[in-house]
């Protein structure tokens, strides 16, 4: 019943287009550049009814004017970014259930990356679009937010089911592999993940969507209260927060 389309931008982003096969309704996910958006559903054969914004930053906003121009739209974005994205029409907060292409769908604000980011999550179908929130094997950079709210919006994502399909913003996976080859060099697990990704990227393969169970299983920044983590760290006697702040800055400066 639906169709997702998957779009990369600049040097590492990925738009989604997403189309309802029965309603035809399609939207896009962070088109952070007009032109290619414009192509694929000229291709597709497919009109625009949605921009759905993850927050604010430009390369997740920066095609949204170019497209209202074509297409009468509805934009949806965060209200707690109601002043850094221009022509919003429809506002979101936590918990909303809003129609995405007419699937209900709900929003899920993961402040951290930015005060006002947020996650749609389309429970039907086991979706997730978490923006730049988690990233397969990794998470966003922490720039507006705390280190204590990034935590608690990465928990909040782990409570969803390990079937969930994640689309994330970037094709960020080899570096975050590395790193985490580095942070638990004797997880035998995280070096067959990180050998199947090169192995991905080398035939220049997406390495999107992700399944959200192995990432509980793999990624540092899902694994908090993961004894074998805090041990391969050395933080068996420290709180999820200092663990999160400690895996945050080393990854900042690997
Ligand atoms: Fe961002």
């Amino acid at each position: 019943m639906i169709e997702i389309e998957i779009i990369p931008a600049l040097s590492d982003n990925y738009i989604y287009l997403l189309h309802n096969k029965a309603t035809k309704h399609t939207a896009v996910i962070d088109p952070s550049i007009s032109q290619p958006v414009i192509d694929k559903l000229k291709e597709k054969k497919w009109e625009l009814n949605q921009i759905i914004n993850t927050h604010h930053h430009n390369d997740h906003t920066g095609g949204n004017l170019e497209l209202m121009k074509i297409w009468n739209l509805e934009l949806i974005a965060p209200l707690k970014e109601q002043n850094r994205i221009s022509n919003v029409t429809n506002y979101v907060s936590h918990d909303d259930e809003i129609d995405i292409v007419d699937i209900s769908s709900k929003v899920i604000e993961t402040p951290g990356h930015t005060s006002g980011h947020v996650c749609y999550y389309l429970s039907n179908y086991d979706i997730l679009f978490s923006g730049d929130t988690l990233f397969r094997m990794g998470c966003g950079r922490v720039f507006e937010g705390s280190m204590e709210q990034m935590k608690n919006s990465l928990n909040l994502l782990k409570n969803l089911p390990d079937q969930t399909q994640v689309y994330c913003g970037h094709e960020y996976t080899l570096s975050n592999a590395k790193f985490c080859v580095s942070l638990e060099p004797n997880n035998i697990k995280i070096y067959n993940e990180f050998q199947e990704i090169s192995r991905l990227r080398k035939n220049n393969a997406k390495t999107i969507p992700f399944l959200l169970g192995n990432e509980k299983k793999l990624n540092p920044f899902l694994r908090f209260d993961d004894q074998s983590l805090k041990k391969a760290i050395g933080f068996e006697d420290k709180n999820e927060t200092e663990i999160f702040k400690y895996i945050r800055n080393c990854k900042d400066s690997f």
